[in-house]
């Protein structure tokens, strides 16, 4: 197998903890070596083995690429009206996804496929080696089945989510539109989202939305069906559905905008990543959660797009990390290992958000000379450029 050295990186993150050298594993003047497209060296730029092709990153630093593990990219459509609206002080609301709900309907699935292309496309620039990317604006078998097969085209990371809202046809029915909804996002959808090759089952479990027993009902059934579960919990208000996650070992609790001592006494002793998603509250303008305070608690924390035309219509990780780091009271360091191992263990991979030896070689090069820069130089894009392992074999 031929090998690849990339030689002068001025700064490598590798964040393996096993280097002692920091959160980040960072190492000064470094080079590494790719086979396979794993990670197959890493040490010393004095020391790098010789190899069959060598990449100079002149000065460069050099870190994971970032793991987005949460984003909805099969929509068709925006809603930059209802931005507008809430920057002039409407509040933001489940109901609005309705609107995209109508859009996506109404789309060819080629055009679907181009936006979810451009907006992967959009994420690689912005760093992005794997994103994780949910259906949730078809709510009809039909449609949920396409968007989860589009999905899976592009990613291994398709998470169904049929209960995002009940959508206007079964809310017009009151309540008894509301439970043939539930029964029919557990039942004939759910078998159109595995045959579509799903791997996750998501809830919006939140005001506007479903509530905890709808979510445990939901989450259990596909469970049964063989997919892994992971919840929106407290997005628009305090709720069960952090508990909830904990409960049902969810990989992920995401949004956590608000929570309470014992969510996260809860999520500090799980195996549940709190997610967290900077542009929703950037995008909403709502109070952004305290990650310092999770962190210290003791919890996983992953930063993640959220990608969506309604809450957070972005593609860029580093305006994430950016946030995450000024509004949200994390250092540099911690939004950096939330936005790449933390975002792994999201997903709950081990082969990605770090560089170390046997690691996919999913990496960034970043024009600039240590990777605080990310937070430091706000809104200026520092992706020199994003390698996947593919592209280093
Ligand atoms: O994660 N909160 C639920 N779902 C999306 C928003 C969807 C929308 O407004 O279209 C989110 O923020
Ligand atoms: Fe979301």
């Amino acid at each position: 197998m031929p090998t690849t050295a990339i030689v002068n990186i001025g700064s490598l993150i590798t964040n393996d903890q096993t280097l002692d050298a920091g959160l980040l594993g960072e190492l000064r003047d470094a080079a590494l070596v790719i086979e396979n497209g794993r990670v197959a060296w890493v040490g010393s730029g004095t020391q790098v083995p010789a190899a069959d092709r060598v990449i100079d990153a002149g000065g460069r630093t050099v870190l994971p690429g970032f793991v987005d593990s949460h984003a909805h990219m099969l929509f068709a459509g925006d809603r930059a009206a209802e931005f507008s609206a809430r920057m002039s002080g409407q509040a933001y609301a489940a109901g609005g996804i309705n609107t995209t709900v109508e859009a996506t309907r109404s789309a060819s699935s080629a055009d679907l496929e181009r936006n979810l292309v451009r907006l992967a496309t959009e994420m690689k620039s912005s760093g992005i080696t794997t994103f994780e990317t949910k259906s949730g604006y078809g709510l009809s078998v039909e449609d949920e089945f396409r968007a989860l097969e589009i999905a899976r085209k592009h990613t291994t990371e398709t998470t169904y989510l049929g209960a995002h809202v009940v959508p206007a046809d079964y809310k017009n029915r009151g309540d008894a539109g509301l439970d043939a909804y539930v029964e029919l996002v557990k039942g004939e959808m759910l078998a159109a989202a595995v045959k579509a090759g799903a791997k996750w089952i998501d809830v919006f479990c939140d005001r506007g939305a479903f509530d905890a027993d709808q979510a445990r009902e939901i989450l259990e059934a596909g469970r049964m069906a063989g997919l892994a579960p992971r919840i929106h919990a407290n997005q628009l208000q305090p709720g069960q559905g952090v508990q909830l996650a904990v409960e049902l070992d969810c990989a992920s609790a995401d949004h956590c905008t608000h929570l309470s001592a014992a969510d996260i006494e809860a999520l500090a002793a799980s195996n549940t990543v709190a997610t967290l998603l900077p542009g929703a509250e950037f995008s909403t303008r709502s109070p952004y959660p305290d990650a310092r305070q999770l962190w210290s608690a003791g919890a996983t924390v992953a930063i993640a797009t959220d990608c969506n035309p309604g809450s957070s219509y972005t593609t860029s990780m580093p305006f994430c990390i950016a946030v995450a780091v000024r509004d949200m009271y994390f250092t540099p360091e911690q939004a950096i290992w939330s936005a790449t191992f933390g975002g792994a263990k999201a997903l709950r991979r081990a082969d990605i958000g770090h560089l170390s030896v046997g690691a996919r070689a999913d990496l960034i090069q970043l024009d600039a000379p240590s990777a605080i820069h990310l937070a430091y130089r706000p809104g200026v894009n520092l992706i020199h450029s994003t390698h996947l392992a593919e592209d280093l074999s």
